[in-house]
């Protein structure tokens, strides 16, 4: 799809009848809205692929969903989705198809790039990591000294680190208890010194995980990774069974001194942030097994067959990104909380921060002209009910609107007492509390003094989505991360901007590489930095030396 061929956002006629539509919406309260239709907490309901989607504790009417699904079609989402899933390259500034469904395509399915179907390459790498899975959980891949691998260290970061450690994370109760997983991301030794303080190197497996390979944080780490592991083993050659790859770039692979038979590719049409289902989940694969990931890989599937194919008006996806255009952009809302009531999604807010933030986080448009609305969203969150206890407070009674998504699950993993009944009692309270509040009436009536009433009044109003599924399956997580991936396709297809690319990212990098060299080098160059670098350089380096 021509790029041209979008009118721009704000003068497409569904926007300017959301504009008007806002006014008459913005002063409704949802204890009203309740009262006046019985039926509309089944009424404002979607549900597809095991996922039960309540949207009707927001601050819209039918026909907001209307105009918003109006909005959707003028942006021209379904010939953007068409374009995703057939390979197209639509992230222009890359000249890059956008691929990541075709990481769990079923076999047999034919997705083209270039004229080549990629689906066979999946799937051979898929078959190569579940031989290298097996063998490293079976014992029968050993370390240098013949010593089974009980560790694994995945290091990479951004992606490469957010990924499959939010998956380990969350689906650690399917994993292979007898050994330990970590992940190192950060270029602070610390990390990697604590690390692999208390670990054995003759059963450590490092994989080393780096879509580019050229990242000076994974790089770093994965230098001293192999320092530690020779200063141990005192043997070049334990390189080859302790040190793995995962890359898209066979020739710095093999610089480093990986064998590249031991490296699982991946492709440029894989987005980092979007890529802990292709061979950047190797580590995940080890500890969950491949039958559970491919398990978890047919849940990312029905998302995307979901998602593809359901009209605008039931299509989970779709409603949720278009709810949070209807914050964003009408409401003016900064923010967006994601609020699991499920401590293995411990890491999951952090996940979809990346996942929304450099991939909405952008202010010109694919035409390359600044826009004229808002884009992305900050994205936040940690899990139920740890939040209740710090931050609601200000979602309850502050001066911001602050839109949360409340994710949870009917079953436990863990049947302990009646924990999840507690943690699901104040999941189910939070989002009745945030919606209809309480009144200086009620809060009156229940004897509270004069003085506290407007301390403790709540106004209510507060929006919330309450998406629940079952249980917290391999297929449940992939079901959620295609759910919020495709939410953010939604969105930048609205706003009309790259979703694909992160040139954001490069400025930092580049000035640091320039940095480096003045705090390393004994005769260092004379700064030419501001005067406020200068200044901090000049004491960093005076302090570092006594
Ligand atoms: O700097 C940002 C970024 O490029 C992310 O998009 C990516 O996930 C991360 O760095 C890591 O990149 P790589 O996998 O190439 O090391």
């Amino acid at each position: 799809m021509s790029t041209a061929t979008v009118v721009p956002l704000t003068d497409r006629p569904a926007w300017k009848a959301l504009e008007k539509h806002f006014r008459d919406v913005a002063p409704l309260h949802l204890r009203q809205q309740f009262a006046d239709d019985p039926q509309r907490g089944k009424n404002l309901c979607a549900e597809a692929c095991g996922i039960y989607f309540d949207y009707s504790k927001n601050r819209i009417t039918a026909e907001t969903v209307s105009l918003l699904i109006q909005l959707a079609k003028e942006s021209g989402l379904a010939e953007r989705i068409e374009a995703m899933f057939t390979g197209q390259k639509i992230n222009v500034t890359e000249r890059r198809a956008v691929l990541h469904v075709a990481l769990r395509a079923p076999k047999g399915e034919k997705i083209e790039v270039d004229g080549q179907d990629v689906v066979p390459e999946v799937h051979e790498v898929l078959d190569k990591m579940s031989k290298f899975s097996d063998r490293v959980r079976s014992g029968d891949w050993v370390g240098h000294t013949g010593r089974k691998i009980k560790n694994v260290i995945n290091i990479g970061i951004g992606g490469s680190d957010l990924g499959p450690e939010m998956a380990y994370q969350a689906l650690r109760y399917y994993s292979q208890r007898d050994m330990t997983f970590r992940f190192v991301s950060n270029v602070d030794g610390t990390d990697i010194a604590e690390a692999t303080r208390d670990l054995d190197a003759e059963e450590t497996l490092f994989i080393v995980a780096s879509k580019t390979f050229t990242t000076l944080e994974t790089l770093t780490n994965a230098h001293s990774a192999r320092k530690w592991l020779l200063d141990k083993l005192g043997d070049e050659k334990a390189v080859a069974k302790h040190f793995v790859a995962v890359s898209t770039n066979a020739e710095e692979v093999s610089k480093f001194g990986i064998d590249t038979e031991n490296m699982f590719g991946f492709w440029d049409w894989v987005g980092g942030r979007y890529s802990y289902d292709s061979a950047i989940g190797l580590s995940l694969m080890i500890a969950i097994g491949p039958e559970q990931f491919r398990e978890m890989l047919a849940g990312f599937h029905e998302m995307d067959v979901h998602f593809r194919t359901t009209p605008f008006e039931k299509n989970l996806p779709v409603i949720l990104g278009m709810l949070g255009i209807w914050y964003n952009n009408f409401f003016g809302a900064q923010t967006v909380a994601i609020l699991p009531y499920d401590q293995y999604l411990n890491r999951f807010s952090s996940y979809l921060q990346q996942l929304d933030m450099e991939s909405d986080g952008k202010h010109v448009d694919l035409d390359g002209n600044t826009v004229n609305y808002q884009t992305g969203p900050i994205v936040w969150g940690t899990p139920g009910t740890n939040g209740q206890h710090a931050y609601y407070q200000l979602i309850h009674q502050g001066t911001k609107l602050i839109p949360c998504d409340f994710i949870g699950f009917c079953q436990s993993l863990n049947h302990v007492g009646d924990h999840h009944d507690l943690l699901m009692a104040n999941f189910f309270a939070q989002t009745e509390a945030l919606a209809f509040g309480k009144t200086a009436d009620e809060v009156r009536a229940d004897g509270v003094p004069d003085y506290q009433i407007p301390h403790r009044t709540f106004t209510g109003n507060h929006p919330t989505n309450t998406i629940l599924l079952d249980r917290l399956t391999p297929a449940a997580l992939g079901k959620l991360v295609a759910l919020y991936e495709h939410k953010v396709f939604v969105q930048g297809t609205v706003w009309h901007i790259n979703s694909f690319d992160q040139w954001g990212v490069e400025l930092g990098k580049v000035l640091a590489k320039r940095i480096i060299p003045e705090l390393e080098s004994t005769s260092p160059p004379e700064l030419a930095h501001d005067s406020s670098t200068n200044t901090l350089l000049t004491r960093y380096r005076d302090a570092k030396e006594k």
